[in-house]
């Protein structure tokens, strides 16, 4: 973002093209920082670094849209010194970061259930949204206190206070109505769902979003992950044939 990085587009074979939207599960801080002989909150320090890269490289690259997994609903289960950690943390790389996402003319978003976020967080969130609300950029979507059931049970709540107000008959519930209810029903849904670490499941993450992403996993641990890593991915996605459950050449 602060700088531009080398020639990462040149690096992408000329026949690929970027997928607009997507999604990373950044995983294997904690792996990572044992390997290291240092503690899981290093661990996510280093994430932190990755994050800025990929952030940065996609942005070069031309994504339209980049979510990033960085707490979910079920990380408050983690010891409280490293929630209380990756909070401030986050905190943190946002406040130095946002002059640089303004610059860049990276509109930021954050999706997930926030209420139950610290104050200062909250703030920050708030703040980097209003800041780069009228941005034209690429679209960075943060996902927060994140879970893809919560997401959807936030979205049924809403239609039925809808259908209780008598707005809305049960029947006149589609798909497209529920995904207007989602935390940011304006963007496409990720083509590319990529996952570091090597785990190879969804981990409630964006569920109603990747019905029809192509996913791709790779062994390297989030912190050591690069541009390099992320043109691979890209050069993997490219590879792919995507069907949308039809069958390829009929309309
Ligand atoms: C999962 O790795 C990672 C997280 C729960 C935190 C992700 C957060 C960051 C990468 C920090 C940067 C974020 C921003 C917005 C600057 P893990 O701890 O589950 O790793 P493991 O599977 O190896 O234990």
């Amino acid at each position: 973002m602060a700088q531009s990085t080398s020639d990462l587009r040149e690096r992408l074979p000329a026949d690929c093209q970027v997928p607009a939207h997507i999604a990373i599960i950044m995983d294997g801080n904690g792996r990572w920082a044992q390997e290291h002989g240092l503690s899981r909150l290093e661990g996510h320090l280093a994430g932190r670094e990755a994050t800025h890269r990929v952030v940065q490289a996609c942005d070069e690259l031309g994504v339209q849209v980049l979510s990033l997994y960085a707490f979910s609903a079920e990380n408050w289960g983690r010891p409280g010194d490293e929630v209380s950690g990756l909070m401030s943390l986050i905190e943190d790389a946002l406040a130095q970061e946002l002059d640089d996402l303004v610059g860049a003319g990276i509109r930021f978003i954050a999706s997930g259930r926030r209420d139950e976020l610290p104050v200062a967080l909250r703030q920050i969130l708030a703040r980097a949204e209003a800041r780069t609300a009228d941005d034209d950029g690429m679209v960075l979507n943060l996902l927060i206190n994140y879970g893809g059931r919560a997401e959807i049970v936030d979205a049924t709540r809403a239609l039925a206070y809808r259908v209780q107000a008598g707005e809305i008959a049960p029947e006149d519930i589609t798909e497209q109505l529920l995904r207007e209810c989602l935390y940011a029903p304006g963007l496409p849904d990720p083509d590319l769902l990529l996952r570091p670490g090597g785990e190879m499941r969804v981990s409630n993450f964006l569920l109603w979003e990747i019905a029809y992403a192509e996913i791709v996993v790779t062994p390297v641990l989030w912190p050591d992950f690069d541009g390099g890593h992320l043109i691979e991915a890209i050069v993997e996605y490219n590879a792919r044939q995507r069907r949308f459950g039809g069958v390829p050449g009929v309309e």
